[in-house]
C-alpha cells in the first residue's frame, strides 16, 4: 500500500469519542448512562421543517443546484442576516454548506496555506485544529483561561503573531465553554486582524442560544471585508443530520466561492434546502421552548453544582456547562473521565480534548433530561474545602 500524506497523520483524533463510544457499548449491555457527552439538541425537528423536506422528495425536487443553494433559501438567509445579525450581504457572499463544518472547511481552505499560522481559540471547538493540520497549517491556540475570565488576553494574543500567521478563529457562543465574547472584546479582537492584517473566522452556530446577553455578529462590526463566518441550522433548529450551514465571505469572492464549491461538494441535497428555506422563514417557536428548555435545565445543574461547592463558569450561551474537577482528575481528566463513566454511568466530555487549557476541567451538555442532569452532577465528586 502507499503512504498517505505525512500530514494526515497530524490531525489529532477526538478526544471525546473514546467517552461516547465506550458509554454506547455499556447503552447496548443494558446499563442506563448519562449521556452529558455529546452536542446534540435533545428536543425534536419542528413539524414543519420534515414536510417541506417529505414534500420536496415527493414532488421530485432532487437535481444538481446553483452551488451557492437555490434562490430562496439564499434570499431567506439574506433576509435573516439583515434581521438578526445586521449584516448586510448581497448573495453573491451567501454560501450554502454542508453544515458549519463544511462551512469552516471552506473559509480555512481559503485563506490558509501549508505553513501558515492559525490562531485558534483553547478550550476550543476541535475541528478548527483539525481541519488546521489537514490543511497543513499549524494551528496556535489562544488561551481562554479562568484568571482571564474566559476572554481572551489581548497582549498575549498579540504576542503570538508570527509573519506567518493568516487567520484568527473566534467562536462565540463558545463550545466548549458557553462563555459569549462582549461587543468590546469583538471590536478589540477585528482591530488587532486589522493591525496584523488578518483574516477572522466567525464561528456562531450557537447565535440564538444566549442566556441574558446579545448575540453579536462579529461581520456586523466588520468595515474592511476580513470577516468570514460560518452559521448552522443544526442546533437552532435541532437538526444536525440534515447537514445544512452557511458560509458568508467577505464581498467579492463570489467567482472563487462558485469554483471551491463545485469542486468540494457541488451543492447542498435539495430536498434538505427546501427544509432550509422552511426552517428560517417558518415558525420559531420551537427554537424559543428549546432555548427555555436549555435555561431550565441551566438552573437545575447550576442547583446540584453550588450544592457541592463545585466550581463552573455560568454560561451566557450554547447548552453547555464548564465545569472544574481538577481536585479530582490529578492532571489527566481524560483518564478520569473514561474511569468516572464506568464508576458512575455519567459520560461527560473531557476538557483536555479541548486543548491544553481544558485539563482538569469538564464539559456537560445542558441539552438532555433534568433527571440525567441531576444523577449525573450529583456524581461528581466535591472538592475537599467544598462548605456544603
Ligand atoms: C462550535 C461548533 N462549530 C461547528 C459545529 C458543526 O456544526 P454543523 O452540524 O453545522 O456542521 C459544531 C458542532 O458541534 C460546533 O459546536
Amino acid at each position: 500500500m502507499p503512504s498517505l500524506a505525512p500530514r494526515i497523520d497530524t490531525v489529532p483524533a477526538s478526544g471525546i469519542r473514546r467517552v461516547f463510544e465506550q458509554a454506547a457499548l455499556l447503552r447496548q449491555d443494558g446499563t442506563d448512562v448519562a449521556m452529558l457527552v455529546i452536542g446534540e439538541p435533545d428536543v425534536p425537528v419542528a413539524p414543519h421543517i420534515g414536510e417541506a423536506a417529505r414534500r420536496a422528495w415527493s414532488e421530485d425536487r432532487t437535481d444538481y443546484t446553483p452551488n451557492g443553494g437555490i434562490a430562496p433559501l439564499r434570499e431567506a438567509i439574506r433576509s435573516k442576516l439583515r434581521r438578526e445579525n445586521r449584516i448586510e450581504a448581497d448573495l453573491e457572499q451567501i454560501w450554502t454548506t454542508i453544515g458549519a463544518t463544511q462551512a469552516l472547511f471552506q473559509a480555512m481552505t481559503l485563506t490558509l496555506s501549508p505553513g501558515d499560522e492559525v490562531l485558534v481559540p483553547d478550550p476550543g471547538y476541535t475541528t478548527f485544529t483539525m481541519n488546521a493540520h489537514i490543511i497543513g497549517a499549524t494551528p496556535v491556540p489562544y488561551q481562554l483561561t479562568p484568571q482571564q475570565d474566559f476572554e481572551p488576553d489581548l497582549e498575549a494574543l498579540e504576542a503570538s503573531i508570527t509573519e506567518r500567521t493568516r487567520a484568527i478563529v473566534v467562536n462565540s457562543p463558545s463550545n466548549p465553554l458557553g462563555s459569549v465574547f462582549g461587543e468590546q472584546t469583538l471590536r478589540d479582537l477585528l482591530a488587532l486582524a486589522k493591525r496584523h492584517d488578518l483574516w477572522v473566522i466567525s464561528d456562531e452556530v450557537y447565535e440564538y442560544f444566549t442566556y441574558g446577553t446579545r448575540h453579536v455578529s462579529l461581520a456586523s462590526l466588520d468595515e474592511d471585508d476580513r470577516v468570514f463566518t460560518a452559521f448552522s441550522l443544526s442546533k437552532t433548529y435541532a437538526m444536525t443530520g440534515v447537514r445544512v450551514g452557511y458560509l458568508v465571505t467577505p464581498k467579492g469572492l463570489g467567482p472563487t466561492m462558485r469554483t471551491t464549491q463545485e469542486a468540494m461538494i457541488s451543492c447542498v441535497a435539495e430536498p434538505d434546502q427546501w427544509a432550509a428555506v422552511a426552517a428560517i422563514v417558518g415558525d420559531h417557536s420551537a427554537v424559543q421552548d428549546a432555548r427555555e428548555h436549555y435555561r431550565a435545565n441551566l438552573e437545575v445543574a447550576k442547583e446540584v453544582l453550588d450544592a457541592a461547592g463545585i466550581r463552573y463558569l455560568d454560561p451566557r450561551g450554547a447548552f453547555y456547562l464548564w465545569i472544574d474537577v481538577s481536585h479530582a482528575a490529578q492532571g489527566d481528566v481524560a483518564e478520569w473521565a473514561l474511569a468516572f463513566l464506568h464508576r458512575e454511568r455519567v459520560a461527560v466530555a473531557p476538557g483536555s480534548a479541548f486543548g491544553r487549557s481544558g485539563e482538569g476541567w469538564i464539559r456537560v451538555c445542558l441539552a438532555a433530561t433534568a433527571a440525567d442532569l441531576r444523577r449525573g452532577l450529583g456524581a461528581l465528586p466535591a472538592p475537599a474545602h467544598a462548605v456544603v
